[in-house]
């Protein structure tokens, strides 16, 4: 006899519920990729250094609003702290060693500029310096420090971001696109892949 409706839905939920079968774990942070950049920082003597952050992202468009989380015991949270400001700059493939390098050691043994052959350059809004090699730069005050647990989040208002001239394009537009931006995933670093669409493609209609 002919399967109705019905029961072919049925059978084709079943078998999709067996395909992508789930297992409950405890809560952890399963949320990849992100991005890992590189956070430069300077304390009020204007000693300086660069802690690399994966927990990172937009709070907020307007105004311009993103978040760093730091565990209170690296280096760099004091200067984070004190000085009330950090940059955070994203990284290229290029970078990509950096940005391992400078989330292993820490400025308290070393000079990671140094070591990383990084150079510091002048942020237009910050005390704090910005690595010059990364193709952008955001600059940002802390607005706000959430205690969390393991982790402390600072809110940073943007006030400037500076951006490698060679990416602009005529019309005045950032190629991100041409920057080789990196990705962070479950503890393995990613160059992007291919572009899948872009804004609002799912409903757009083609000519
Ligand atoms: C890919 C990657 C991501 C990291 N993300 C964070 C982060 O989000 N927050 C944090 O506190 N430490 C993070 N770390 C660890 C710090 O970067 C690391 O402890 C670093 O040595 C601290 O430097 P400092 O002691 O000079 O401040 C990350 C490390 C790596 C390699």
């Amino acid at each position: 006899m002919a399967k109705t409706v019905k029961a072919k839905k049925r059978e084709r939920a079943e078998r999709l519920r067996e395909k992508h079968k789930k297992e409950v774990w405890k809560p952890g942070t399963m949320l990849y990729p992100v991005p890992a950049v590189m956070v430069s920082c300077a304390d009020l003597s204007g000693r300086d250094n660069i802690i690399t952050v994966a927990w990172t992202g937009i709070v907020c468009s307007d105004p311009a609003m993103v978040y760093i989380s730091v565990r209170p015991e690296r280096f760099s949270y004091k200067m984070i702290e004190e000085s009330g400001e950090f940059v955070i700059n994203l990284s290229s493939e290029a970078l990509v060693k950096s940005t391992d390098f400078c989330g292993v050691r820490s400025g308290r043994d070393i000079d990671k500029w140094e070591a990383c052959g990084l150079t510091r350059g002048r942020a237009s809004k910050l005390k704090a310096p910005l690595i010059e090699e990364s193709p952008v730069n955001i600059e940002c005050a802390v607005e706000k420090v959430i205690k969390l647990g393991s982790h402390d989040m600072f809110i940073g208002r943007v006030l400037a971001v500076d951006v490698e001239a060679r990416f602009i394009d005529e019309r005045g537009r950032l190629s991100l696109d041409k920057c080789k931006l990196t990705a962070y995933s479950h503890g393995e670093y990613y160059a992007l892949g291919k572009l899948l669409g872009s804004f609002g493609y799912s409903v757009r209609k083609k000519d």
